[in-house]
């Protein structure tokens, strides 16, 4: 089929590239001319692992193009796709002016059987609403509007839409329907569930998942709070929980508190939908609380850790990206707790394997490095921040051998405590015990003590 994207972002691109790999034609738009021109010379403008490959694959076998003018990109087009940014307003509700001007400039171009597809995340009614706009546009002739959410996650965006849970197509007439299906049968046949609905319904399904898997995240993070407490290890815990088919072991593994470009945005715009039709969603106006608390709460325990005069101190942070395979930066944890550091006047020196460049523009004052080992150099404290597999991989010893102080802040459960401890490390992880502890349960060197104060606990 002949498809257009509007909108060459993460979404955009791998959408664009992915169906163009599945047999599609695909012109892809941008508004930002230079995204385009960048793109044509085969310079890819985000990093997702594989997608520089599949992009260059698909264009020299002439399925996929970049195109900066709207009426070439649009002409002679099945389905265009809307693939453009659609933020925070400051009450929390989404911003759809991008949706908005996207659907007021292919209006006059669109065929008269064309349809429409939004696939950015957009609150319950915006369909319609776009349908509205666009037959206002073209003097009343009406275009099918479908609702298409995109489930894919930055990092593994291929695979996840190439091989995804679930298609969920939102459609308010039958022919347009049959015209997805179409489109994604190619998916369907490899097994992919596929799932038509309203429009309305698969708008409120892509808000309600990612609010369902926002909560899990916000869960397990308090429940690692309470291991720690309790002397236990939240990665044996969310292990044998997620081992309950009803709960799923996804999404349980506690961090710095979640980030990116869409939990946080999709879950403010959750509640104020919920504010706005008057069905409150207590649960998830508690989590945005919660998870802001977290960013926080981990700044202050790093502070606490250097303890005395922190002015003095330097804090080695590895890792900036929201998570790991990928550079972008939007609402990271790094964002919050390296102000915070540097305002209680602690010096922070910074590494990540992708984000830097994203990063400079964002967090001033910070001493760029160019590996997590020079970072380290004279560093009171190294926090572990995002869980690139390299930093999985660290010679601890060396890291340990260029710090000053001896302090390992692994808020992400990367690295063995008991290695660490090995390295002439202090260990702090999230939710689970200090190497002493995990040295007594594997009745290492080291554990009397963790055994002594195991047996005398009340249970
Ligand atoms: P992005 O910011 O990476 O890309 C959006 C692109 O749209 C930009 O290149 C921008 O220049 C372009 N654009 C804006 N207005 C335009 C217009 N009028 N015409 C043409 N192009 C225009 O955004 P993204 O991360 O790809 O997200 C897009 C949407 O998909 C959002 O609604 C997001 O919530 C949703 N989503 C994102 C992800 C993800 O992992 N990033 C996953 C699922 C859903
Ligand atoms: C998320 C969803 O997983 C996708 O299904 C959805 O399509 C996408 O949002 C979206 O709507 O845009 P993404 O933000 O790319 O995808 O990344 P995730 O892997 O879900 O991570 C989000 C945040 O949660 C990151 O900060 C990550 O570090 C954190 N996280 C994730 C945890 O702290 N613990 C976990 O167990 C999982």
């Amino acid at each position: 089929m002949k498809v257009a994207i509007i909108g060459a972002g993460y979404v955009g691109l791998t959408t664009g590239a992915c169906l163009a790999d599945l047999g599609h034609q695909v012109h892809v738009h941008d508004v930002d001319g230079q995204r385009i021109s960048r793109l044509c010379q085969g310079d890819l403008p985000i990093y997702e692992p594989g997608l520089r490959e599949l992009v260059n694959r698909t264009r020299a076998r002439g399925s996929l193009s970049f195109a900066g003018d709207l009426t070439l990109a649009l002409a002679d087009r099945d389905l265009v796709f809307l693939c453009v940014g659609t933020p925070s307003l400051a009450g929390g509700s989404v911003d759809l002016s991008q949706v908005q001007a996207a659907a007021r400039s292919i209006a006059p171009e669109l065929g008269a059987d064309t349809v429409v597809v939004i696939k950015s995340t957009v609150e319950a009614g915006t369909a319609r609403a776009i349908a509205t706009l666009i037959a206002k546009v073209r003097g009343g002739r009406p275009i099918a509007v479908a609702s298409n959410p995109e489930f894919l996650r930055e990092g593994s965006a291929i695979s996840d839409f190439l091989t995804a849970d679930r298609i969920v197509v939102g459609v308010d007439t039958k022919w347009a329907a049959a015209r997805l299906a179409t489109l994604y049968a190619p998916l369907v046949q490899r097994g992919i569930a596929y799932v038509e609905t309203s429009t309305v319904d698969a708008e409120l399904t892509k808000c309600a998942a990612n609010a369902f898997l926002a909560l899990k995240i916000g869960f397990i993070n308090e429940v690692a709070d309470l291991c720690e407490a309790a002397g236990g290890d939240v990665l044996s815990v969310a292990r044998a929980v997620g081992l309950d088919r009803r709960i799923g072991s996804e999404c349980l593994r506690p961090g710095p508190g979640f980030g990116g470009s869409c939990f946080p945005k999709d879950i403010r715009s959750f509640a104020a939908s919920g504010r706005r039709l008057g069905a409150p969603q207590g649960l998830i106006e508690t989590l945005i609380d919660r998870n802001e608390h977290r960013k926080r709460q981990l700044a202050q325990r790093v502070l606490d850790h250097l303890g005395g005069d922190v002015a003095r101190k330097t804090v080695a942070v590895l890792g900036l990206a929201f998570k790991a395979d990928t550079d972008d930066m939007r609402e990271a944890a790094a964002l919050t707790l390296i102000p915070l550091l540097q305002a209680a006047g602690v010096k922070v020196k910074a590494h990540d394997p992708q984000a830097m460049e994203r990063a400079r523009g964002l967090l001033p004052d910070v001493i760029w490095c160019s590996s997590p080992y020079d970072a380290a150099e004279g560093a009171d404290a190294t926090v572990l921040l995002t869980e690139w597999a390299v930093y999985r991989e660290l010679d601890l010893s060396r890291l340990a051998r260029r710090m000053r102080g001896k302090g390992l802040l692994d808020f992400r459960n990367l690295v063995d405590p008991v290695a660490a401890d090995r390295s002439g490390l202090t260990y702090v992880g999230l939710g689970r015990p200090g190497f002493s502890s995990h040295a007594a349960w594997r009745g290492e060197r080291g554990g009397q003590a963790a055994r002594q104060s195991l047996a005398a606990s009340p249970v």
